[in-house]
């Protein structure tokens, strides 16, 4: 490898992490700036710049007005689902911003207060989060793919004073009514005796407008007559800026917290350093801003360095056609476009050649990153012959905010490796463990783990919940961080993700937890036991595939159950977990103490040669669900 700014940007950041995130923290306008880097008076659980004091919102909007960019473009909104567009520049946004944050003061949100913010993709979205920055207040995002269950799980755990919803989001086969998802998920936690949010706040949107009922208001009114604009109010660094809720093994999802400065600091460090993309550059992440990609960079980031940033309502193919990504790139001047491998798999199962292509002037575009998933060498060379630049995969999660590994364009460019994600970024110790917490040889894989302290940006704790916080990453190998991901170093200290160890699974790019989905069939009163494991898809990646034994004497054809079923995930996960593919089968193998085999199955699932556990209680179980889990050929 080469032995130049990388390396030792690198090095620097694991013999001397102090001075280099001091530094690196002077790229923040900070109310009073961290004398101390890192707090590890409380180890395993680290807090940095303890003593620094900052507001977020201020550091993505006022201080570029401040400075004079004012009238330069902060947000371009693309809407092809409505057909609309809007742009606004940093000044603008500023003003909504503030304006937004008055009229979430005006009913009784401040400091710490948590606000939910379910919301499609329009500008508003941007605003919500910002307007929460900007008083302290924590935000907590919800996708809008998920169901009143998976909202509700999310308000209860959260407690928000007010959620920030829409009358609908516009998806390209249908119209999604987010208010009656609101009430239901209010309806449930209700129900659990969990503390009620005090107001609800629907944007109206012309697509599809809300009759309003008891406690829910209309944005456009509590905006109005919230006459006094909030000034941003300053927070501690280590103050939580937002809970985003993610899958984890178990059904109930973890809230992973990300504090304001050492978020601030991370961000601003990789835009540069990883994207290479500053003040004035057109950036585009086509996500979601549900999910920890939109957080970090469609909202936070590009505005932290002043750089546009493009929030795109729609889709990669179908809206309306498979070169929607390009018509956007083309159109806008976009630098350097951020998606998941998933949505160029779905462009090009429509377009294979990618003749969409050429039909739109691409001379601005300079990198491709990808991430979310895995990146298959095909979808690699796919994207980079067509596109004719260089396509980064990088590696990051929720937990971590922003890329563990990746090639840091804006550093130093590295030669790229199809299938890995590069090198570890500047603070990553990035370690492959194996069961015994050993270190394995270069192109040996094993459990990837982190050595603490994690770097600034990464998740502090889980809300209101230290002990899953360290049970969940922390205590597997005492003084690492588990990723929950598997993986080898090669000799050239690149590495490459193979896959979880756990039951996530990531389909289309969205994290879902098998347990979630096991729980709600488990439910139903026919089946005796289930398991569900993800099976490699060629469009989504990985697609959820569930397996159930029905209880003894049970009335019911197999195809009402795998209706009730397909439906029942549908409402109490959410459409996004596309959940389709359901068995009915006689037993499910099982070790001789009752735990079933899902790693085991989920490797003849993904075509592996496995031996049968010497665990296992009835080989003859696992002979014939063979044929059911081997992939299609
Ligand atoms: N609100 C409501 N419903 C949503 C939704 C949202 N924000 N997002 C997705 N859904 C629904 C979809 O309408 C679909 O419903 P259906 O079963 O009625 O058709 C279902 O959830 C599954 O959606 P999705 O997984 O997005 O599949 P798709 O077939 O609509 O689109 C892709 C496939 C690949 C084009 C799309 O998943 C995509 O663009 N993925 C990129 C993912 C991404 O950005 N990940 C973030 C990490 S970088
Ligand atoms: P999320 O928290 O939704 O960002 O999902 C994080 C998980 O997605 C990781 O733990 C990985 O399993 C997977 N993932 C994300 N990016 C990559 C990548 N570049 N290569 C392989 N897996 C990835």
């Amino acid at each position: 490898m080469d032995t130049g700014a990388y390396r030792e940007q690198y090095r620097r950041s694991l013999d001397d992490p102090t001075s280099f995130w001091l530094d690196a923290a002077r790229a923040v306008d900070w109310v009073r700036p961290p004398s101390v880097a890192l707090d590890d008076t409380n180890a395993p659980l680290y807090r940095w710049f303890p003593d620094g004091q900052l507001n977020t919102a201020a550091n993505a909007l006022d201080r570029h007005v401040d400075a004079g960019r004012g009238e330069r473009t902060a947000l371009i909104w693309d809407s092809p689902v409505t057909g609309a567009t809007a742009q606004y520049t940093y000044r603008e946004l500023r003003d909504e911003v503030a304006r937004l944050a008055g009229a979430l003061r005006s009913l009784g949100v401040g400091k710490g207060d948590r606000v939910v913010v379910y919301l499609p993709m329009v500008p508003e979205a941007v605003t919500a989060m910002l307007a929460c920055a900007r008083l302290g207040a924590v935000h907590s995002v919800v996708f809008g793919g998920f169901a009143p269950k998976e909202l509700a799980a999310r308000i209860a755990d959260a407690a928000p004073k007010v959620v920030l919803t829409a009358s609908c989001g516009v998806e390209s086969s249908r119209i999604v009514e987010y208010v009656p998802i609101v009430r239901e998920a209010r309806r449930l936690v209700r129900d659990r005796g969990a503390p009620e949010p005090d107001h609800v706040v629907v944007l109206q949107r012309d697509v599809a407008r809300a009759e309003l009922g008891d406690g829910e208001l209309d944005w456009s009114e509590v905006v109005t007559a919230a006459t006094t604009p909030a000034d941003p109010v300053p927070v501690a660094a280590t103050d939580p800026l937002y809970v985003l809720y993610t899958s984890g093994t178990t059904g109930k999802p973890k809230g992973v917290v990300r504090d304001n400065g050492g978020h601030a600091v991370a961000l601003a460090w990789s835009m540069s350093a990883v994207y290479d993309v500053g003040p004035g550059d057109v950036w585009w992440t086509a996500s979601d801003v549900g999910w920890v990609v939109g957080h970090s960079y469609i909202v936070y980031a590009p505005l932290l360095v002043g750089a546009t940033t493009v929030l795109y309502e729609g889709k990669p193919v179908g809206t309306p056609d498979a070169g929607a990504f390009w018509r956007v790139a083309s159109q806008y001047g976009v630098k350097a476009l951020f998606t998941a491998p998933t949505a160029l798999r779905a462009i090009k199962r429509v377009d294979p050649e990618g003749a969409e292509i050429g039909t739109y002037d691409l001379g601005d575009l300079r990198t491709l990153f990808l991430a979310g998933e895995r990146l298959d060498p095909q979808t690699y060379h796919w994207a980079s012959e067509r596109l004719g630049v260089p396509v980064i995969d990088h590696w990051w999660q929720t937990e971590t905010g922003w890329p563990i590994a990746a090639n840091p364009r804006g550093l130093e460019p590295l030669p790229v490796k199809p299938g890995s994600a590069s090198v570890p970024m500047p603070g990553w110790d990035v370690r492959i463990l194996d069961q015994s917490g050993e270190e394995r040889p270069a192109g040996r894989e094993g459990a990837i783990a982190v050595r603490l302290p994690l770097p600034p940006g990464a998740l502090p704790t889980l809300w209101g919940d230290d002990d899953r916080f360290v049970s969940s990453y922390l205590s597997r190998y005492p003084g690492h961080y588990l990723t929950g991901d598997s993986g080898y170093v090669d000799v050239d200290g690149y590495l490459f993700v193979m896959g979880r160890t756990d039951d996530v699974i990531n389909v289309a790019g969205h994290r879902l937890s098998t347990g979630a989905m096991e729980a709600v069939l488990a439910a139903h009163p026919a089946v005796a036991e289930c398991a569900v494991i993800g099976v490699a898809d060629p469009l989504k990646g990985q697609l959820p595939r569930g397996f159930v034994v029905l209880k003894a004497g049970a009335d019911i054809s197999e195809e009402q159950l795998v209706t009730d079923l397909v439906a029942a995930v549908r409402a109490e996960i959410g459409p996004v977990a596309a959940f389709r593919d359901v068995a009915v089968v006689d037993a499910l193998p099982k070790t001789r103490s009752g735990k079933i085999l899902r790693a085991t199955m989920r490797h003849i699932a993904d075509g592996r040669d496995v031996p049968v556990p010497s665990t296992i209680e009835d080989p003859e179980v696992l002979d014939r669900l063979r044929t059911a889990l081997r992939p299609a050929t």
